[in-house]
C-alpha cells in the first residue's frame, strides 16, 4: 500500500463506499476489510472518533479475527524488513525508531526476542512504534515475554489501535481532527 494524500473530514465523509475503503485501505496492516465497516459508521465528527470506529471494529471481532489481525503484523526489523517487503506504513514506522539500521549486535539480540516471543506466544510482537524509541521497543519485548496469552493478546490489540490511530490522523486533513 502506497501512501495516500490526507483528505479534510467533509471530503471523507462524502467519499463512495469504496473511496473510503480505499483511502483508509492501510489503517490496518494487511486488513483493508476493516475501512469498508467503518465506512458504514459515517458521518464521523472528528478524525478521533475515525480512529475509534477502527478500534470498535476490530475490539468487536472474534477471537479468531482478533488473532489473525495480530498475526497480519510482520516482525519488527525482521524478514520482510531485510527484503524490503513491507507496507509503506510499516518501513516508515520502523524507520522512525532506527529499526531499519540497527547494529548487527542488537539486531541479534532483536532476533532472538522475536523468536522467543513466537515460541511463546505463537504471535508476532506489536508495538506502536511511533511512540516509542529503540530503547522501549527492546525493553518491551523483555517485559512482555512474561504475560499470560490472554494478557498479550489485550496487549497487541492495544498498541494496534495505537497505530491504527496515527495513521488515521495521517490521512486526515490537520484542522479537523
Ligand atoms: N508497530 C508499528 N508497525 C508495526 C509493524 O508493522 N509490525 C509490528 N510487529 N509492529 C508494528
Amino acid at each position: 500500500m502506497t501512501a495516500r494524500s490526507p483528505r479534510t473530514l467533509s471530503d471523507i465523509n462524502a467519499l463512495s463506499a469504496e473511496a473510503f475503503e480505499l483511502h483508509f485501505a492501510g489503517v490496518l496492516e494487511h486488513s483493508p476489510r476493516y475501512a469498508r465497516v467503518v465506512a458504514q459508521a459515517r458521518p464521523f465528527a472528528s478524525a478521533e472518533a475515525v480512529a475509534r470506529a477502527f478500534a470498535t471494529a476490530f475490539d468487536t471481532g472474534s477471537q479468531e479475527e482478533q488473532v489473525a489481525l495480530i498475526r497480519a503484523h510482520p516482525d519488527l526489523a525482521g524478514k520482510a524488513a531485510l527484503a524490503g517487503e513491507l507496507t509503506s506504513e510499516s518501513a516508515s514506522e520502523q524507520a522512525s525508531a532506527g529499526l531499519d539500521r540497527l547494529t548487527p549486535a542488537e539486531y541479534e539480540e532483536f532476533h532472538a526476542l522475536n523468536a522467543a516471543y513466537h515460541e511463546r506466544f505463537g504471535l508476532p510482537y506489536v508495538v506502536c512504534v511511533r511512540e516509542n524509541t529503540k530503547a522501549s521497543i527492546f525493553e518491551g519485548a523483555r517485559r512482555r515475554l512474561a504475560n499470560t496469552p490472554e494478557q498479550e493478546r489485550a496487549a497487541a490489540l492495544h498498541e494496534i489501535g495505537r497505530i491504527a490511530r496515527l495513521r488515521v490522523l495521517d490521512l486526515i486533513q490537520g484542522d479537523e481532527r
